[in-house]
């Protein structure tokens, strides 16, 4: 059972999911009718705690600090106890019926110690996954010099991903390949020339036909990166419309990778409400009925729905400054 416990702990990287997994399986290896993992400055994460109020707030006073179990009574419970990590963790088990014995004792630290493993490996996969994300941003914010953009686009545009996606209520997973999709959605323009790339008059029909081949060679090049799939996916796609009558597939509604969805919706809001080199910026009103206007056609309801959310929290938060005359 110690084993099951540490393969199912060495593939999670999210904390809570961790406590969770722990928690459900050493109620079953240790036959309790309830637990909780406490950790110093997070939310508890209990499961079949009927009387969690009295009960947590009776662990909270125990606040176990070592590796030795503690064994003792909460309320009508007999209950069972031991820190992990770095003297910051705790987990703790109870039951009605009998008191734990020794070897209860031992597992449950067995399992304690897997947790500080799988806690740590969590903490450094969050770290690196940071570092990732600032090396993709560095690469993209060079393109973004490239082609004449503002600076910034890349950090509002995955702020803003972020809070769409949760406001949609997608999964962490799905959050985070918006926001690695939308920094890198544009990256594939690399292999687009600069006299196409910058050109202010209107392409020409040949020039369109090269510069529709960016989503394409993006995903291709995301493609490269272990683990992307759901990146690459969003990148490909990120010029379909809602209609179909995007490219390069011309997928139409739910067929699109919710990523792509988010980033043209995301893009396009972005762009407008910034100044580009042949029209000034709209206003966040502005540029909130320009996506109304085209929402079901060019881009997902639910998303501009969900964008138009966090956009009026922004306004209520920080309203937008008004204009001055001929600025
Ligand atoms: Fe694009």
């Amino acid at each position: 059972m110690v084993q099951i416990a540490s393969e199912a702990l060495g593939t999670i990287t999210n904390e809570r999911e961790l406590y969770k997994t722990v928690l459900v399986l050493t109620l079953e290896l240790l036959d309790a009718s309830g637990g909780a993992v406490l950790v110093e400055g997070e939310d508890v994460v209990s499961f079949g705690l009927n009387d969690s109020g009295e009960t947590l707030a009776a662990l909270e006073t125990v606040r176990i600090k070592g590796r030795v179990p503690w064994v003792g009574r909460l309320g009508q419970h007999h209950a069972l106890g031991v820190g992990f990590g770095r003297a910051d963790g705790a987990v703790f088990l109870v039951r009605e019926e009998r008191p734990y014995t020794e070897a209860e004792c031992a597992s449950l630290r067995l399992v304690a110690r897997q947790l500080a493993r799988a806690q740590e490996r969590s903490r450094l996969y969050a770290s690196l996954e940071k570092t990732t994300l600032e090396a993709i941003s560095a690469l993209a914010a060079a393109l973004e010099s490239r082609d004449g953009t503002t600076g910034g686009h890349i950090r509002r545009t995955q702020v803003l991903a972020g809070e769409v996606a949760r406001t949609m209520g997608l999964s962490s997973e799905e959050v985070r390949t918006a926001q690695y999709a939308v920094v890198l959605h544009d990256i594939g323009k690399i292999g687009i020339p600069d006299s196409i790339l910058n050109k202010l008059a209107r392409l020409t029909e040949e020039e369109w036909e090269i510069m529709r081949r960016h989503p394409k060679m993006g995903a291709d090049i995301v493609g490269e990166i272990s683990g992307f799939d759901s990146v690459t996916g969003a990148v490909l796609s990120h010029h379909e419309r809602y209609d179909g009558l995007g490219y390069p597939e011309r997928l139409t509604g739910a067929d699109i990778p919710v990523g792509a969805r988010l980033i043209s919706a995301i893009d396009a809001y972005d762009a407008m409400t910034n100044d580009r080199p042949y029209r000034k910026a709209l206003t966040r009103q502005e540029a909130m009925a320009e996506l109304e206007a085209n929402s079901g056609s060019q881009f997902d309801p639910t998303v501009i729905e969900a964008l138009t959310t966090v956009l009026l929290k922004r306004e209520e938060h920080e309203p937008e400054r008004e204009k001055e005359p001929g600025q």
